[in-house]
């Protein structure tokens, strides 16, 4: 999705733009632009396959029935787009062994093949011309097979002992649904999950309502803001769902894998604890982005991590146990405007993540009688288990979850708190996501905002801590 400009169009090409004017240059006509493949990646050079070129996706409504006896999907995608080109093919990325029985865009049967490891390339039987809006509906089946990374771990649909989650980051949506897998082609999403009586489904924003038919019941799930596809989430589980408010009115809805957990009172405890970090974090970043917020705590041995996930994060636990720390819950809740309002447009920015992320956990400590920032930077600068290798503004493919793009990223934003003071580096805070609401940022705009806030010459800073390697001189 792309943001709206003010950009004026004549007439005609708005209601190409629209969908409301089809354009009548057939594929391979000879107008003064032709149409041609749509680019197979989104360039990122840490992840050149991800993501694809020559159209901008809009919205994903996907539908899954799920049988957690067989582990196998049966589901239909249908993606409505906008070409950015004139269109003679275009890719989505679509991973593993899921069999595609249908496909058709805009309702014609169109051709298509998959090629290399996740591209599934669609010619349509007419070319799309630049500005159309153009639906993609696909139908397909089988057990998704999920991610495993030697260098970033466990992602994509993930079986659990009663049921599923779904976890994309860097990469794993194209593991059960076909996508533009970049960080920058953000989408809104509907959801209609089917499962047997007795489990309950989680997905992205708020629930409309579900429905039991015989032995299956069907959940609907609408995500109305802008999503990355590594931020969508689809939990489905034997879980303790609460969905209550917080105390500045924020739908709260959160679920506990009573498999997770050791306490009897973990359903209510997690859902009041995620609440009061949250109205905590709106206090110092501005309000909530998205339309409710909630978490997940669920049994997943072999994730170990927590994740993101947009409006809900999830806490992976390996076995049972406590809930994860008001610490954790302030990272991932931090996330929120960190990472799913404001998302890198390519990967190696992801500093800008997980930096503000941890630095929340600093900042939390700070403000409930725990160490303050300061301890917090000097115990990392004192500690031998700093990572001081490798770039924080440009980590490398397989180092985008390392110690640095956490500890010495926080650390980078508390020597900027330093240098603009407290006034200044809590307003930018503030700022910086409401800038870049439901859309993408990178290193370069974020040092030359930060630069609005200072007379100093904010440049020594940056290259010292976000361009250099090694351990900084203080
Ligand atoms: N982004 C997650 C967080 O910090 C962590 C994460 C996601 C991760 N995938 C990972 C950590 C893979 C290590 C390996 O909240
Ligand atoms: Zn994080």
């Amino acid at each position: 999705m792309a943001r709206i400009t003010s950009r004026v169009l004549p007439i005609a090409a708005t209601a190409v733009a629209i969908g409301l004017l089809a354009p009548l240059a057939p594929a391979g006509a000879s107008t003064h632009r032709a149409f041609t493949p749509g680019a197979p990646g989104a360039g990122d050079p840490y992840f050149p396959d991800m993501g694809n070129g020559g159209y901008d996706a809009q919205h994903y409504s996907l539908s899954v029935k799920y049988d957690p006896g067989t582990k196998a999907i049966d589901a239909t995608a249908k993606i409505t787009a906008r070409a950015t080109q004139n269109l003679s093919r275009f890719d989505f990325d679509f991973l593993g062994p899921l069999k595609i029985s249908k496909l058709t865009v805009d309702g014609r049967k169109a051709a298509y093949t998959r090629t290399g490891a996740q591209e599934l390339v669609i010619t349509p039987d007419h070319g799309i011309a630049q500005g159309r809006q153009f639906t993609v509906d696909v139908a397909y089946s089988g057990v998704p097979q999920l991610i495993n990374d030697p260098a970033l771990g466990i992602s994509g649909w993930i079986a659990t002992h009663d049921g599923a989650v779904a976890l994309s980051q860097p990469f794993g949506s194209a593991t059960w649904y076909p996508v533009n897998d970049t960080t920058h082609d953000k989408a809104t999403y509907d959801f209609t999950v089917t499962v047997p009586n007795g489990l309950k489904v989680l997905a992205n924003g708020d629930p409309a309502g579900q429905r039991t038919q015989g032995a299956n019941t069907t959940f609907r799930w609408i995500d109305r803001q802008p999503t990355a596809s590594e931020l969508v989430l689809m939990a489905i589980g034997n879980y303790d769902v609460r969905d209550t408010r917080t105390s500045t009115g924020l739908r709260n809805i959160t679920a506990v894998d009573p498999a997770s957990v050791t306490s009897p009172t973990a359903a209510d405890d997690f859902n009041k604890a995620t609440a009061d970090v949250i109205d905590w974090e709106q206090g110092i970043y501005g309000r909530f982005p998205f339309s409710s917020t909630g978490g997940i705590s669920v049994l997943a041995p072999t994730v170990g991590y927590s994740l993101e996930t947009q409006t809900r994060p999830v806490y992976a636990r390996r076995s049972a146990g406590a809930l994860p720390s008001a610490t954790l819950l302030s990272h991932e809740l931090g996330h929120q405007w960190f990472g799913d309002d404001a998302t890198p447009y390519v990967w190696q920015h992801i500093w800008l993540n997980e930096g503000f992320a941890t630095y929340t956990e600093w900042l939390y400590s700070e403000q409930h009688g725990g160490q303050t920032a300061q301890q917090h930077f000097d115990a990392a600068y004192a500690s031998s288990g700093t990572d001081w290798t490798g770039k924080v503004a440009d980590p490398g493919r397989d180092h985008i979850f390392d110690d640095l793009v956490y500890t010495r990223a926080a650390m980078t934003l508390h020597q900027l708190r330093k240098a603009i003071g407290d006034k200044a580096f809590f307003a930018l805070v503030k700022a910086w996501p409401a800038q870049h609401r439901y859309g993408n940022d990178t290193t370069a705009q974020f040092t030359s905002f930060a630069q609005r806030y200072t007379h100093k010459d904010l440049r020594p800073l940056f290259q010292t801590w976000l361009y250099t390697e090694g351990k900084p001189k203080l």
